[in-house]
């Protein structure tokens, strides 16, 4: 009977299916007694790296030039310049001081072209600056530069710096997907400077930030508890603000307010405590930075649907999860999106149908059964709870290094963790699991005090405040 051999092998099949799948789901969790080694293990890689410049050290601990967080009392048209994930953006401000405080703004966002992102430095800046120009040509009425004053902006590049002053900073390595040739060891600034001469574009770049410190200085701009940034979007990084006296490598450098904001680029952070799979180290290896950023490559946006992609095609290659073909596009590098992910996780229509339709439109699969698109959801769910938690491990770790883990001598200390990126803006599930990952880790009492805020937009506004409050009109005394 051949039917029944069918369903045998069928059965067989699922069953093979479901094992894999359940193996996965061991070898990625993160059970609380895995978090506290992650925890441990940031808190000691943040000390290393604040002690050298030490090219082995996995975090890289950027010092910023930032040791003065905006006041309220920044004041004038500023502008903004974001480079760092899938979208760039333009930004202008009118920054009114103690009263006016924001008194206008606006912004534009292009999607970089993807032939940019691993072409050549003059296309790359060329483009974005041509792009600002147009911007700039816009500036209406409700905008004042006071006269005399050439235009200022805050360049918020979101990648791994070498930062020499505030306004300077060499490319250390590309990540997110970005590969320009011969930039690496080059001045970003210049580059930019070079790109906006080219365009005739008459402007002067104030500061040069990251978007962890652009976040920081937008979210200490509306609360002064704001200690630590962090972005979960395409990647993901954090800075927070560090006692100068904690940074032996700072030598010299003593800032009057007594702290530094330091960029740790965790996106890079490693440890044998980390739940690593096999599907991620293939996607490592065969990335365009392998062996770099593995905690962003557990845990960002760029990545978690290419996990799931890899994973997808393991079941249909091994357990026939599609049926006896495998679909082509299940072999195409990054088709999968994390929006994908988050919709197919977060699907509450009768009978999965988001699921279906993503597979449909993504993968060109059609007529999934029920328990199939179950799971898929459950696969969503293994990696961005996985995700989502060691986040969270990664925010206790700072916290730790701080001493604000616990409540010390001087009792309750409000702490607040500003949070931008469309990972945690969007992902409602990837949030919750995050919120709930830390307060397990510190515990109800402690967990009141730290705040988890969402900024988004924080970064573009941060750094007109930065390029406010290093504007070459106010020389700090
Ligand atoms: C990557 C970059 C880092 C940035 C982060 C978030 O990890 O190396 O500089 O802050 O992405 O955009």
């Amino acid at each position: 009977d051949l039917g029944g051999v069918s369903v045998g092998t069928e059965t067989t099949e699922w069953k093979r299916a479901e094992g894999i799948v359940k193996e996965l789901e061991r070898q990625c969790s993160t059970p609380i007694s895995r978090l506290r080694e992650v925890v441990d293990a940031m808190a000691e890689e943040l000390r290393v790296g604040l002690a050298s410049e030490a090219k082995s050290n996995l975090l890289k601990m950027v010092i910023s030039y930032v040791d003065t967080l905006p006041t309220g009392d920044e004041k004038g048209l500023f502008y903004a310049l974001d480079l760092g994930g899938t979208n760039f953006r333009v930004l202008r401000v009118q920054l009114g001081g103690k009263e006016g405080r924001v008194i206008d703004k606006e912004f534009t966002e292009v999607t970089i072209p993807a032939n940019l992102m691993v072409g050549t430095e003059k296309e790359l800046f060329d483009y974005i600056a041509s792009e600002l120009a147009k911007f700039v040509t816009s500036e209406g009425k409700n905008f004042y530069l006071e006269p005399g004053r050439q235009r200022e902006l805050g360049f918020t590049f979101s990648f791994p710096v070498h930062q020499t002053a505030i306004a300077s900073g060499t490319l250390i390595k590309w990540s997110k997907g970005f590969s320009v040739s011969e930039m690496v060891g080059k001045d970003v600034v210049v580059a930019l400077k070079e790109a906006m001469e080219r365009q005739g574009l008459d402007m002067h770049v104030s500061a040069l930030v990251n978007d962890t410190v652009g976040t920081l200085a937008g979210g200490r701009y509306r609360d002064e508890d704001v200690m630590i940034a962090v972005i979960l979007g395409t990647g993901t990084n954090a800075c927070y603000v560090e006692h100068a006296d904690a940074i032996p490598k700072c030598q010299g450098l003593l800032p009057k307010s007594g702290y530094m904001v330091i960029n740790t680029e965790w996106g890079n952070f490693w440890s044998s405590h980390l739940p690593v799979t096999e599907f991620d180290k293939a996607l490592d290896a065969e990335s365009i930075n392998p062996g770099d950023h593995i905690f962003e490559k557990l845990i960002s946006g760029m990545y978690l649907g290419e996990i799931v992609r890899r994973l997808l095609l393991k079941l249909a290659e091994d357990a026939a999860l599609f049926g006896d073909n495998i679909p082509s596009r299940l072999r195409e590098p990054y088709v999968l999106t994390t929006p994908n992910i988050s919709a197919m996780h977060q699907d509450t229509s009768p009978d999965l149908k988001v699921v279906e339709n993503t597979l449909k439109n993504v993968f060109g699969i059609s007529h999934i059964p029920l328990r199939t698109r179950k799971l898929v959801v459950e696969l969503c769910g293994i990696v961005a709870v996985r995700a989502a938690r060691l986040a969270g491990a990664g925010i206790v770790g700072i916290l730790k290094k701080l001493g604000r883990d616990v409540i010390g001598d001087t009792g309750k200390m409000r702490t607040v963790v500003a949070i931008d990126g469309g990972l945690y803006e969007h992902y409602s599930f990837f949030r919750q699991n995050m919120q709930s990952a830390v307060k397990e880790l510190l515990g109800s009492e402690v967990s009141e005090t730290v705040v988890l805020e969402l900024s988004s937009d924080g970064s573009g506004i941060g750094a007109t405040l930065l390029a406010a409050s290093n504007s070459r009109y106010s020389k700090k005394s």
